[in-house]
């Protein structure tokens, strides 16, 4: 059982459903949504006939399940009129790094993703907020609209496994089994490319940011602003993006040298290769290697040791104080980082941790 859980606030949003926690006034809505006959067929928990007092229980059980920690239950609204959308839950297991996930929306809300981005934004806070690793979802064979949310949202398929829930008269039924791993949610965001990701740049899935893994897209940069070969820094609340335009496509890192800290987006790039205004360090883009140590010195990425050098032509400079020499043979040129982009509507976009509002 999780402690101290709370609905997130600022509630979750795409900017079309938002995800909150179910208030008194929803019970109407829910009272009218579960008499649908869809809703009764392929959900057998739901009382039959549903009325305002179930709809009231309802209510109460979720706000006693977010402070007891067992479940996390989300009224989906309308992000626009704040409309009564459905419901979508993280149900928690013993196990704290495993959890379900439940949904239905209301008939007139069908047909529209409203599903779809519910259960995105409702996987991706708990992969992130539970640190959840696997999430797991069924339904019974014949729900096959069910089956198309989990796959278009990026579940896989497990199994069809035998009396794993019951009917409403309490018969054994079989079950269709689906799981999605962080990794699963963020292939399936990846996958939805336009013409344009072509521009966009294949970055070394293992030097991916950390906290991206199931990150939202967030617009960067117009793509009509950037041209082959520029650099150009964004800042995003408290991040300093750097934008390349590389001989292999455009790549959106950290603006800051991976050596101390200089803004790459005022170096000079020449292919993949940006030259730091700095201390002589050069970076490939295209890869996230070091081509150059700084003069400095120091260790590379592998924490291999490299002596202070001095450009041809120029003086050696004298060494430094002891701690400042201490500094430089300890400071580490790790490899970049990036943050994974597409193109969207004709705008950057890159899968960023969470920013404050
Ligand atoms: S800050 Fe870029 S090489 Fe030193």
């Amino acid at each position: 059982m999780l402690e101290k859980l709370a609905p997130p606030n600022p509630p979750l949003t795409d900017g079309v459903v938002t995800l909150r926690a179910f208030r008194a006034e929803d019970a109407p809505d829910i009272a009218a949504a579960c008499q649908d006959p869809a809703i009764q067929r392929w959900i057998p928990i739901i009382p039959r006939p549903y009325t305002e007092a179930d709809a009231r229980r309802f209510i109460l059980m979720t706000l006693q399940a977010w402070h007891d920690g067992t479940s996390c239950e989300f009224a989906i609204v309308d992000a626009g009129d704040n409309r009564f959308l459905g419901a979508v839950g993280v149900h928690l297991g013993r196990n704290l790094r495993r959890h379900a996930i439940g949904y239905w929306v209301a008939p007139a809300a069908r047909r529209r993703g409203v599903a779809t981005r519910a259960v995105r934004l409702a996987s991706r806070w708990a992969f992130e907020r539970l640190e959840t690793q696997r999430l797991c979802l069924w339904t019974l064979p014949g729900n096959v609209a069910s089956q198309a949310v989990a796959e278009k949202t990026g579940f896989r398929f497990e199994s069809l496994t035998r009396n794993w829930e019951s009917d409403r008269d309490d018969r054994p039924t079989d079950a269709v089994m689906y799981a999605m791993t962080p990794e699963d949610l963020a292939d399936a965001l990846a996958a939805e490319e336009t013409p344009d990701d072509a521009l966009v740049a294949v970055i070394p899935r293992e030097l991916r940011a950390p906290g991206t893994r199931a990150a939202p897209f967030v617009q960067v940069a117009r793509l009509a602003t950037l041209t082959p070969g520029s650099l150009r820094r964004v800042t995003l609340a408290d991040l300093d993006l750097l934008v390349a335009w590389t001989a292999a496509g455009i790549v959106v890192s950290d603006d800051r040298c991976p050596h101390m800290a200089a803004p790459l987006s005022i170096g000079e790039l020449d292919g993949c290769v940006v030259a730091c205004p700095l201390h002589e360090g050069r970076f490939d883009l295209c890869t996230g290697e070091t081509v150059r140590m700084p003069t400095t010195g120091g260790l590379d990425a592998d924490g291999i040791y490299h002596s202070p050098w001095s450009p041809s032509g120029a003086a050696a400079k004298p060494e430094p104080p002891s701690k400042k020499l201490e500094a430089r043979r300890l400071t580490r040129v790790q490899r970049l980082r990036y943050y994974p982009a597409r193109i969207r509507d004709g705008h950057l976009e890159a899968q960023l941790p969470i920013l404050p509002e």
